[in-house]
């Protein structure tokens, strides 16, 4: 028998594409706080803020972006109390969203779309549209939209109005002068900080390209207050979309990449068109102390591949760290994004992974998580919150059906990484989002909250779901459809009573 009639029946690629296509429709109506049907119960426990980002326009003047990640940050907000829900949603008003829509048309370069009128249009144009649209999240009073190549957005958590650029009172201020501060005022901070649940320490890092290359790393109080950035050299170009934070440790994985600078200066391709991320070469793994001066950094040799994310980070005893990430075989080749469904090469598939990095021996161990290899996709993963290099047994995701080759993803996960039993509810053709948790008691209670779009239904709903088995709990439809977006958060009423940071 041939071996692809062996393989379980899966959806079929026109399917996912039309479904893709709908899920990646502009978002065309605003709505403040309006009431949500509910079905189901939700529990009274469920009491605060769920925020989430993600592209919400994806073409401007009739020219559509090229990449799925170019599309401008489009907030939503769920108010949950006493069983009911309210829903607003808004764009995140950058400087560059106001001058397109008054333009009506594209103004900006994009990191995967260039301007219409090729090397003409792009020439030198190596300042690139803040997307704003990656995640968002509450820290110290302030709620920021959040976007790995630039500066925060920061947001009105009751009306979500865009109140302007965060600098951390000109702790963002990019000190480099010359070409590098022209193109950026102002220095990224990725889109996945990490925040410490004991002392409300939040860290996070930015890239900065050049001569030399840099990683800055970020740490902010409790109160907002950021200390003075430091700074890491790179030997040569990177890529990291996410870090790790123990106790001990910051902890990078970055890939072999190459930077074909004369190409996206000219705009004879767009910046991420001239990213070619060698994922057969092992990932280079940086550690550098989490406190500046305890220690000496580390370097060494990675697994092969790509990682998006990092599930957790912990420290051994023996000083071993322990990774648990979201490893790929391949970086996708975004210019042609649709291949990945049409025709998906191996390596397409996230999979949950640990690795043992042993700073002694330099060496890396790769283990794999779950009963049975991990062989179902994972992304997007998240756990309860606790202290910053606290191990934590318990983790959630999405995924797909282990027969599935694309990196299509319609479950929800949840995996106890002691026991390796998978739990997971898959929702057909229907798309899932990252799941936020709402914590309960244990590390084991709570809630999770995720937007599900509704194939061919033209809806994503808000889903509940008991966090210990995935049953789902309630249900609430949103007004419109709104695009598969990637991150967000959770905030408990009783934290947006904070004094604002400033
Ligand atoms: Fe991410």
């Amino acid at each position: 028998m041939p071996q692809d009639l062996a393989a379980p029946m899966d959806l079929a690629s026109a399917d996912m594409l039309r479904v893709l296509a709908q899920a990646t429709t502009t978002v065309a109506e605003e709505h403040t706080d309006v009431p949500l049907p509910v079905t189901g119960t939700l529990p009274a426990a469920i009491d605060g803020l769920h925020l989430r980002n993600g592209p919400g326009r994806f073409e401007r003047g009739g020219q559509r972006y090229r990449h799925p990640f170019d599309g401008d940050g489009h907030i939503t907000r769920l108010d949950i109390q006493g069983g009911a829900v309210r829903y607003t949603n808004r764009f995140v008003r950058t400087r560059e969203y106001l001058e397109e829509e008054r333009a009506g048309r594209m103004l900006h370069r994009a990191f995967g779309t260039n301007l219409p009128g090729g090397l003409f249009g792009n020439f030198f144009q190596m300042r690139f549209k803040n997307a704003a649209n990656t995640s968002v999240r509450w820290h110290a009073g302030r709620l920021l939209a959040l976007w790995e190549g630039g500066p925060p957005h920061r947001l009105d958590p009751d009306t979500l109005a865009t109140l302007g650029l965060e600098d951390f009172g000109g702790r963002l201020d990019n000190p480099f002068g010359g070409l590098s501060r022209r193109l950026a005022p102002l220095l990224p901070f990725s889109a996945h900080p990490h925040c410490d649940d004991d002392t409300g320490d939040l860290y996070n890092f930015g890239l900065v390209s050049g001569s030399p290359n840099r990683l800055m790393l970020y740490r902010v109080d409790a109160d907002g207050r950021m200390d003075e950035p430091r700074e890491q050299g790179l030997e040569r170009f990177s890529f990291v979309h996410d870090f790790a934070v123990s106790r001990k440790w910051l902890c990078f994985l970055l890939p072999h990449a190459d930077f074909d600078v004369p190409k996206a200066v000219f705009g004879l391709k767009t910046a991420v068109g001239s990213l070619k991320i060698a994922t057969e070469r092992p990932m280079q793994a940086l550690l550098l102390p989490r406190e500046p001066g305890a220690g000496r950094p580390a370097v060494l040799t990675g697994p092969p591949g790509f990682v998006f994310h990092v599930a957790q980070a912990f420290d051994e005893d023996d000083g071993r760290l322990v990774l648990d990430v979201i490893r790929y075989g391949l970086y996708p080749d975004f210019d042609d994004f649709t291949d990945l469904f049409r025709a998906p090469p191996d390596g397409a598939m996230p999979r949950l992974e640990r690795l043992v990095l042993d700073p002694a021996r330099h060496s890396c161990e790769r283990l794999s998580l779950g009963a049975d290899g991990a062989p179902h996709a994972f992304e997007l993963p998240i756990s309860a919150p606790a202290p910053l290099g606290t191990p934590r047994r318990i983790l959630y995701g999405v995924g797909a059906p282990p027969e599935r080759r694309a990196p299509y993803l319609t479950s929800i996960h949840r995996l106890d990484t002691e026991t390796g039993q998978l739990t997971t509810r898959d929702f057909g053709l229907d798309l899932t989002g990252e799941p936020i948790l709402v914590p309960g008691h244990g590390e084991d209670e709570g809630w999770l909250l995720s937007l599900v779009f509704r194939a061919d239904q033209g809806r994503t709903d808000l889903v509940v779901l008991r966090a210990q088995d995935l049953e789902i709990q309630a249900m609430a439809p949103l007004p419109h459809a709104v695009p598969i977006g990637f991150h967000g958060c959770w905030v408990p009423r009783s934290a947006l009573g904070m004094p604002r940071g400033d």
